[in-house]
């Protein structure tokens, strides 16, 4: 059985001087043992995050990393420089295909850097509104997946925990949700391209696939209710410990109802 996996992506919000309390605060309002819980702050508050939540269960995730493990890169922070603040890291994500210009080629490389620090990769694909309109959502979402995962093996991702998220960026902080069957129809979609990529049909059934964008504690149920989605990567709701808690408290009730399917 997958697991269901809830991931708080804080954007470009805290400081280091706040973090620490809000995490704390989400921690200790969302402790459900059936759910993997991850918090990414920004990198400058990695830190305050992992000491806030040292013995709660909660993961912490980078927003980003570099493609190359160390050089004459000014600003940038590589995945060796993560090992010990962080355990996870998103990668790919939409907000930085449109403002750094990342293409599914400079993608990849960054998940192989991941890989190598040990980090979990949350690879992010997802289509824009006139590609979604034009009935091109999965055929993008194809080509992006099959863009970053080129020249990995298999083996080598799923041992290194890789999960896809699926954020459309129509939804992503609108307040304009996907539809549960859309995310679903997009789940088997990706799916379907592990196994043209040369995935063993078992290997593809084990990689958590999440949904993303305008995910709140009022439509996670929705989500949660496809068997193929196992769990959400959640922006601006995450910075609120209610919709938090509401949020993996549903993942939970989730949780237990796979379990008794599963029996
Ligand atoms: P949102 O962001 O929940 O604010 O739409 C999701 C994301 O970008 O990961």
């Amino acid at each position: 059985m997958r697991p269901l996996i809830i991931a708080a992506n804080w954007k470009m919000h805290t400081t280091p001087a706040d973090a620490g309390d809000l995490a704390r605060t989400i921690a200790a309002r969302t402790r459900e043992p059936s759910v993997v819980r991850v918090i990414c702050p920004p990198y400058v508050s990695l830190a305050a995050v992992r000491d806030a939540v040292v013995g709660e269960g909660v993961e912490v995730g980078a927003q980003n990393v570099h493609h190359e493990r160390v050089g004459a890169y000014t600003g940038e922070v590589s995945a060796p420089m993560l090992v010990g603040l962080a355990t996870w890291v998103i990668v790919g994500h939409s907000e930085r295909r449109r403002d750094a210009g990342e293409t599914d080629e400079l993608i990849g490389r960054k998940l192989g850097r991941a890989l190598e620090a040990g980090l979990r990769p949350i690879l992010c694909v997802g289509e824009q509104l006139a590609e979604r309109e034009a009935g091109r959502a999965s055929e993008v979402g194809a080509r992006q997946l099959e863009g970053a995962l080129a020249g990995h093996d298999p083996q080598v991702l799923a041992e290194g925990g890789l999960v896809v998220a699926y954020e459309p960026v129509w939804a992503i902080g609108t307040g304009r949700n996907a539809r549960g069957v859309d995310a679903a129809e997009m789940a088997e979609a990706i799916r379907a391209v592990l196994t043209g990529l040369g995935w063993p049909a078992e290997t593809a059934a084990t990689l958590p696939i999440l949904y993303g964008g305008s995910v709140t504690s009022a439509n996670i149920a929705e989500f949660l209710a496809e068997p193929s989605i196992d769990g959400a990567l959640v922006g601006g709701a995450s910075l609120k410990p209610d919709e938090m808690a509401g949020i993996v408290g549903r993942a939970a009730v989730t949780a237990r109802a796979r379990l008794e399917v599963a029996r």
